[in-house]
């Protein structure tokens, strides 16, 4: 009797950290078509699609701000999309994101961040190479994700 409720409890708890580690790892993705698709609430799809419109209002400051030799706009424009926008982001919502996705999305925040804490060292050329360098990972995740709402 007592060995087989051990036996089921530990079964329970490796299925349980099993689902875990599934979720830790691959969120709510699913494959379709070439890209994975994620499947939020439409509040975290909201979230996560508001980001992404900051992203390109930051591209938009830094791009304006290289054009008219505004090296504090740039400043600005870059560290206001860094890890500070990354703080929104709910441990739920963040339960639901596959990894490979976190890891992208953190990657582009540190580098704005580290553009705006350099950009007083470089010049216009050196940052818009910074800018193509940093965009590679907006497109390698367009490329790989879509975000659809859970009905
Ligand atoms: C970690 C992955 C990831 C990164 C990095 C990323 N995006 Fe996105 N972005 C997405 C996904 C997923 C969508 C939704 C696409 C879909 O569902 O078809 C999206 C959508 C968008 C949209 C449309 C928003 C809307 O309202 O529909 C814009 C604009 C955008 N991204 C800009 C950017 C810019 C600019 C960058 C880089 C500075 C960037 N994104 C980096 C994943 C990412």
């Amino acid at each position: 009797m007592w060995k087989k409720l051990a036996i089921t409890s530990l079964l329970l708890w490796v299925i349980s950290i099993s689902y875990i580690g599934y979720r830790v790892m691959y969120g709510t993705a699913e494959v379709v078509d070439k890209r994975t698709q994620i499947t939020l609430n439409g509040e975290d799809r909201e979230l996560v699609l508001g980001e992404m419109r900051l992203l390109l209002k930051g591209l938009k400051g830094i791009l304006g701000g290289l054009a008219d030799n505004d090296f504090k706009k740039v400043q600005k424009s870059a560290s206001g999309i860094g890890m500070v926008m990354a703080v929104d982001i709910n441990p739920s919502l963040m339960s639901k994101l596959p990894m490979s996705f976190k890891t992208m999305g953190m990657g582009v925040h540190e580098a704005f961040d580290q553009l705006a804490s350099e950009v007083y060292q470089m010049n216009e050329k050196q940052v818009l190479k910074r800018v193509d360098k940093i965009m590679s990972s907006c497109l390698a995740c367009h490329e790989t994700y879509k975000i659809i709402e859970e009905n």
